[in-house]
């Protein structure tokens, strides 16, 4: 049935196209990270999909690198549909959105599959819907996988180790609040922080094995410690006046190629996840890859019955519902 109806959907939207010869459309996308990167994937294989199905009456260009700005400027950018659409870290929509930072509550999936029983179901719907109110339409999730602590300074086993510890975190009441807690003194920052790291102006900071390879941060950290503490997922997202103005034929063309990328994208992910781990032994990181998470969680768990998430009732009901 499924099948049937995307069909009826792609040939009503190639009937309209087809009616109007002279219908071309370009739709811009940001990123503020490098090709190879997780964004990136994701908006290629978008790019190709919609390019391929639209036969070239749609085309998508890639705005990369943070030449738009780092993920809330690009928000900003999408709310004012300047951008149209952007595949952006979950982190940085806090500031938009409350409940959708439920997502990174701390050790909320146990593993993939978990994630994609979530957020593949109801509850990773309503976040989606959720971004309504801020005038965003949420299409998919893609990934940066689960988020490991790195730093300069000392090996990290257990929390304990964390203390005093300047640590980079994203643009997020959440993740600034997280770090605070495990004793840290987080720093937030917009991406890239390359230098930021080489100079020492920050000690560490935590994201996904993919980031810490593709963008050479083993060159400038030493110590890796798998806490997986944060699933990071990205939202891939677009205007939704933009979104809704469109014919319906175009809506569920983008909407399927979008969900499509973002498989495609989970997929690299967790396949090279393993590969590239060991790229960063290879380059002389440190890895701890059994630390005491038991004790990262139990001071973790404090931030339930925080402000952060007390303090919007519907922030603290959907957090209900997914632990
Ligand atoms: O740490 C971040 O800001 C994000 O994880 C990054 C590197 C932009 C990837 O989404």
């Amino acid at each position: 049935m499924r099948r049937v109806l995307r069909l009826a959907s792609i040939t009503l939207f190639v009937v309209c196209l087809t009616a109007s010869a002279a219908f071309a459309m370009e739709i811009k996308l940001g990123i503020v990270t490098t090709p190879g990167s997780a964004q990136y994937i994701v908006a290629e294989k978008f790019k190709e999909l919609v390019e391929e199905r639209s036969g070239g009456d749609i085309t998508v260009s890639i705005f990369h690198s943070a030449s738009l700005g780092n993920e809330t400027e690009i928000l900003q950018q999408i709310q004012m549909n300047a951008v149209n659409m952007g595949v952006i870290t979950l982190g940085p929509f806090d500031a938009f959105v409350p409940e959708v930072k439920v997502v990174n509550f701390p050790f909320l999936f146990r593993d993939y599959d978990h994630v994609s029983e979530i957020l593949d179901g109801p509850l990773g719907q309503e976040v989606l819907d959720a971004l309504e109110k801020a005038g965003f339409k949420g299409l998919a999730f893609s990934e940066n996988g689960f988020r490991n602590l790195t730093n300069n300074k000392r090996p990290v086993h257990s929390v304990e180790d964390v203390a005093g510890l300047k640590i980079r975190v994203m643009e997020s009441a959440l993740h600034k609040e997280l770090w605070r807690v495990l004793g840290a003194n987080p720093t937030p920052m917009g991406w890239p922080i390359y230098s930021e790291l080489e100079q020492g102006v920050i000690d560490g900071q935590e994201n996904p094995v993919s980031v810490l390879k593709v963008f050479k941060l083993f060159e400038v950290q030493k110590y890796l410690s798998l806490t997986g503490h944060v699933y990071s997922a990205h939202i891939d997202v677009a205007n939704l006046n933009w979104f809704n103005g469109l014919n319906e034929g175009v809506q569920t063309m983008l909407q399927e190629a979008m969900y499509e990328a973002a498989v495609h994208q989970r997929n690299w992910n967790r396949e090279n996840e393993a590969g590239f781990l060991a790229e960063l032994e290879r380059e002389g990181m440190i890895v701890d890859k059994d630390p005491d998470k038991a004790s990262f969680r139990a001071k973790a768990v404090e931030l339930k019955g925080m402000d952060l998430f007390t303090r919007d009732p519907a922030t603290a009901e959907l957090l209900d519902r997914f632990l």
